[in-house]
């Protein structure tokens, strides 16, 4: 509906400048508003008092003239002009009200996309191998996945690439230490962590052993088949572990999606050659960089993008060089979107740079990275353990399932114990990725289980909670939601807001898509679940005055619980029948 209004407003503006009212040339943003009270109509703009001073004219006559240029358009009943010049807009109910009957009645909720679906490369997750998954993973993995499904329901062919680090110096330090302690190999594996954290002592401890490790990498790089073999290894162990993970945390992941560093390795000398005979390379004591004018460092020195280092070596920026190129020569990816912390802003704008420059990527792809902040504990410190390491994954994990389990059992005694751990894993998961998905990903935040596991506010309790009621509706009717009869008919004002709210479903998913921001949809549907309490309050359901009228609500109230469960899915969360 915003976009309607914004277009007929555009109409308007542009008829009065045809006819002399606004001046030509003019730049304008028009914003369209949810009105707070419905009963002066459901959206609003300010446009006239916008243009009011480029006219010469006082925001009310404006938009008395505006209001007279706007085409009709079925789908608003009528324009008023308030306060000191808004424009309000009133729906009409009836065209409303067939919207959302048809809504229900497809699989898809109404949400249909215009312009032709794009193919979209995202990058996320991306772990550095051989070591365990720990809690800094997370906010990729959770975001990127949500804004995933978000563009596949939306019609997008989605390609997730898991850009694991599955190729470097830390190698070298794995494969000595196993050189040198076979007997650690298969029980060692097991836990990565320990390990790795045992040939890193050795690393720190010994030069003789740190040089044993440099020699390896680049036997491993030169392709030696033993190194390579241990390498393998190492690989799927720790790829086995995050799998895990993924499983876990109801992440769409699969071996497949992985395309880690090492798979550019044969690439990379020719993105270093592509870039000099693009002329956009220059030595530099030794290393192979590209300068780019618009980065400079603080002194104003340019910044250069090495791309090779002066020993021969390869870095992180070649191998996204090579990795964005494929994604746009291979995969033709319209957009590629790169879920990675906001620390790697800069690395990410140069990359995308020098791409453009040497043509790695088509004219029209789209490049952006999905900057996030970090994760800090309750106390607003980086998230660590009590002794000050790094949390694992699985034990955040585990202990969120705990909280959850003891905190149903308390409000549920007779719930058994099967569904007691169903119930546990959904909220507890859930609350987890749903304190981390409803925050601006670019703002740093604070994981706090007791605040992620409250039934009050913003949180997956709340939603899972309120999903369920609706479907608690119907079982006590014993009626599926499907083939509902009746038609929606939109009254009471509760009615109009919460019709209003689930008309606005597919809007908010193109934002969510466009800009990859899921708390965006978390808001939506906290919100929308408030105005279906609001609505379950005031307008009887079950016990409506008329049999239409009860038709007309339970078909209301269908669609709500479609849309909530609709919503938390595309979110990446589990829903509950009951809980
Ligand atoms: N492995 C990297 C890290 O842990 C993240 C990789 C992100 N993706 C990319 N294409 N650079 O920092």
């Amino acid at each position: 509906m915003k976009d309607l209004i914004r277009e007929l407003i555009q109409q308007a503006v542009a008829s009065l400048i045809d006819t002399g009212v606004l001046p030509p040339g003019l730049d304008v943003v028009i914003q369209v508003e949810n009105t707070r009270d419905r009963t002066h109509g459901d959206f609003a703009s300010n446009i006239a008092m916008m243009l009011a001073k480029p006219a010469g004219l006082k925001p009310r006559d404006l938009a008395e003239k505006l209001r007279a240029a706007l085409p009709t358009d079925p789908r608003i009943s009528k324009v008023d002009i308030a306060g000191p010049g808004f424009l309000n807009f009133h729906q009409d109910h009836q065209a409303l009200a067939r919207r959302l009957d048809a809504a229900l009645d497809d699989p898809r909720l109404g949400v249909h996309r215009d312009g032709p679906a794009q193919k979209v490369v995202i990058d996320l997750s991306s772990p550095n191998l051989a070591k365990e998954m720990h809690v800094g993973h997370l906010r990729s993995t959770i975001i990127g996945d949500a804004v995933a499904r978000v563009l596949e329901f939306l019609g997008d062919t989605v390609i997730r690439q898991n850009h694991v680090g599955d190729w470097g110096t830390q190698f070298g330090m794995l494969l000595a230490y196993l050189q040198e302690q076979p007997e650690a190999g298969e029980t060692g594996l097991s836990d990565l962590e320990g390990f790795y954290r045992a040939a890193k002592q050795c690393f720190d401890a010994s030069v003789e052993f740190a040089e044993r490790a440099r020699e390896l990498v680049v036997k491993l790089q030169a392709g030696d088949p033993a190194c390579l073999a241990l390498w393998r290894r190492f690989n799927s162990i720790s790829l086995a572990h995050c799998q895990q993970a993924y499983e876990r945390l109801n992440v769409k992941l699969t071996a497949a999606d992985v395309r880690g560093e090492s798979a550019y390795n044969d690439d990379l000398a020719s993105v270093v050659a592509d870039l000099d005979e693009a002329g956009l390379l220059v030595e530099s004591q030794g290393a192979r960089c590209v300068f780019l004018d618009e980065f400079k460092n603080a002194e104003g020195n340019p910044l250069p993008v090495i791309v090779q280092k002066a020993g021969g070596g390869y870095l992180y920026a070649t191998t996204d060089l090579a990795a964005v190129r494929y994604r746009s020569r291979v995969l033709h990816a319209d957009r590629a979107l790169y879920f990675v912390d906001q620390r790697q802003a800069l690395h990410f704008q140069q990359v995308f740079e020098v791409a453009r420059r040497a043509g790695f990527v088509h004219d029209g792809m789209q490049l952006e990275h999905m900057g996030f902040g970090t994760m800090n504990g309750a106390d607003g410190k980086p998230f660590k353990t009590r002794d000050g390491g790094t949390v694992k994954l699985i034990d955040l994990l585990d202990e969120a399932e705990a909280r959850a389990y003891a905190l149903v059992r308390e409000k549920n005694a007779e719930l058994g114990e099967d569904e007691l751990r169903t119930i546990a894993r959904v909220v507890g998961i859930g609350s987890v990725k749903y304190a981390d998905l409803s925050k601006h990903r670019s703002s740093d935040y604070s994981f706090n289980f007791e605040q992620m596991l409250s039934f009050e506010g913003n949180t997956a309790p709340y939603l899972l909670y309120a999903s369920t009621r609706v479907a608690s509706i119907f079982r006590k009717l014993d009626q599926s939601t499907d083939q509902l009869p009746g038609a929606i008919r939109i009254e009471a004002p509760q009615e109009q807001e919460l019709a209003g709210k689930l008309d606005g479903f597919g809007e908010v998913l193109f934002n969510v898509g466009e800009k990859g921001t899921p708390h965006v949809l978390c808001a939506y549907l906290y919100e929308l679940a408030g105005l279906f309490s609001s609505f379950y309050e005031h307008c009887p359901v079950i016990n409506a005055a008329d049999e239409a009228t009860r038709q007309s609500r339970l078909r209301l109230s269908a669609l709500t619980g479609q849309t909530l469960t609709r919503g938390l899915q595309l979110l990446g969360l589990e829903t509950l029948e009951r809980m």
